[in-house]
C-alpha cells in the first residue's frame, strides 16, 4: 500500500484555484521531492494534506482517507508537517517547543527514548533547551523544527524548504540528519525545496509542479541527468 497517495487534488484560496488536478504518490519509507518555481504550488500541496487549506479531489494516508478530517486527528495518524518558515514559537524556550511535537503521545517510555534520539541527532538543543527559541540561529531554528517533527512519532514527514536562508554547510548537515532519519526510523520525507539539486541527490522520486499541475515526474536520478528538464524546470 502506498503512505501517500493524491488523486486530481485541486486546492486554493477563496476564489482563486492553485491546484489544478495534482496527482502523486510515495511508498513507506520513501524520500520524495516536490520542486517548482515560486508559486507553483509546492506550499499549498503540503496545506492539502495536512487539513491546512480546503481542497478536492483524494489524499490517502496509508490508504485512509484524510477528507474532511482535522489537523489534530492528521497529526494522530501520522503525519508531521514542517512548515514553511519553520513554525517555531520563539516567545516559548527550546524544550517547551519540542514538547509540542510529543504532547499528544501516550506511550510515555518511548517518549523519553525519543528525546534521547533527538538530542544525539541535535546535541545543541540539548545544550539550550532552557533558552528561547528565540535565541538559536536560522540552521538551529530548523533543527528544532525537525526535532519537534520526529518527536510526534511521524510516519510522514512534510519538510517545506527545510534548506531556505541556510549557509551551504548548514544546509548539508540538515540533509544528511533527513537521510538519517529516514533511514533509522524509516519515516517517509516529502520534501519541497528550490535547491533542486539537493533535493535529486536525496530523493528517489521527484515531482516537478508548473502552475498548480505535475509538469514531470520520475526517478530523481534521471531527472538529475535529463538537461532539457533541468534547464526548463530546475534552473540549473
Ligand atoms: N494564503 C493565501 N491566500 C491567497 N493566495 C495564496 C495564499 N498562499 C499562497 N497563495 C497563492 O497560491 C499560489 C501558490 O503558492 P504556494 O505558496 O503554494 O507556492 P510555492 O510553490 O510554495 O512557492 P514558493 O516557492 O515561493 O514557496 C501563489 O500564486 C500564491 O500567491
Ligand atoms: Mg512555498
Amino acid at each position: 500500500m502506498e503512505l501517500l497517495e493524491l488523486e486530481e487534488v485541486h486546492a486554493g484560496y477563496g476564489p482563486t484555484q492553485v491546484l489544478h488536478g495534482v496527482s502523486m504518490k510515495m511508498a513507506e519509507g520513501e524520500i520524495i521531492s516536490l520542486l517548482g518555481a515560486n508559486g507553483a504550488g509546492k506550499t499549498t500541496t503540503l496545506r492539502a494534506i495536512c487539513g491546512g487549506v480546503r481542497w478536492d479531489g483524494a489524499i490517502k494516508l496509508s490508504g485512509r482517507s484524510l477528507h474532511r478530517m482535522s489537523t489534530e486527528d492528521i497529526v494522530r495518524s501520522g503525519l508531521a508537517h514542517v512548515p514553511e518558515g519553520r513554525g517555531i514559537l520563539t516567545d516559548l524556550t527550546v524544550e517547551e517547543n519540542l514538547r509540542l511535537g510529543e504532547h499528544l503521545r501516550r506511550d510515555r517510555d518511548q517518549v523519553r527514548k525519543d528525546y534521547v534520539r533527538v538530542f544525539e541527532y541535535f546535541p545543541v538543543l540539548r545544550e539550550r533547551r532552557r533558552l528561547s527559541a528565540s535565541t538559536l540561529s536560522g540552521g538551529e531554528q530548523q533543527m528544532l523544527a525537525l526535532a519537534r517533527a520526529l518527536l510526534m512519532r511521524p510516519r510522514l514527514m512534510l519538510l517545506d524548504e527545510p534548506s531556505l536562508g541556510l549557509a551551504p554547510l548548514v544546509v548539508r548537515a540538515i540533509f544528511e540528519i533527513i537521510r538519517d532519519i529516514n533511514r533509522a526510523d524509516g519515516v517517509g520525507v516529502l520534501l519541497v525545496e528550490q535547491n533542486a539539486r539537493l533535493a535529486l541527490e536525496l530523493s528517489t522520486h521527484s515531482y516537478v509542479l508548473e502552475v498548480g499541475r505535475v509538469a514531470v515526474a520520475g526517478l530523481s536520478s534521471e531527472l538529475k541527468g535529463n538537461d532539457s528538464v533541468r534547464r526548463s524546470y530546475l534552473g540549473y
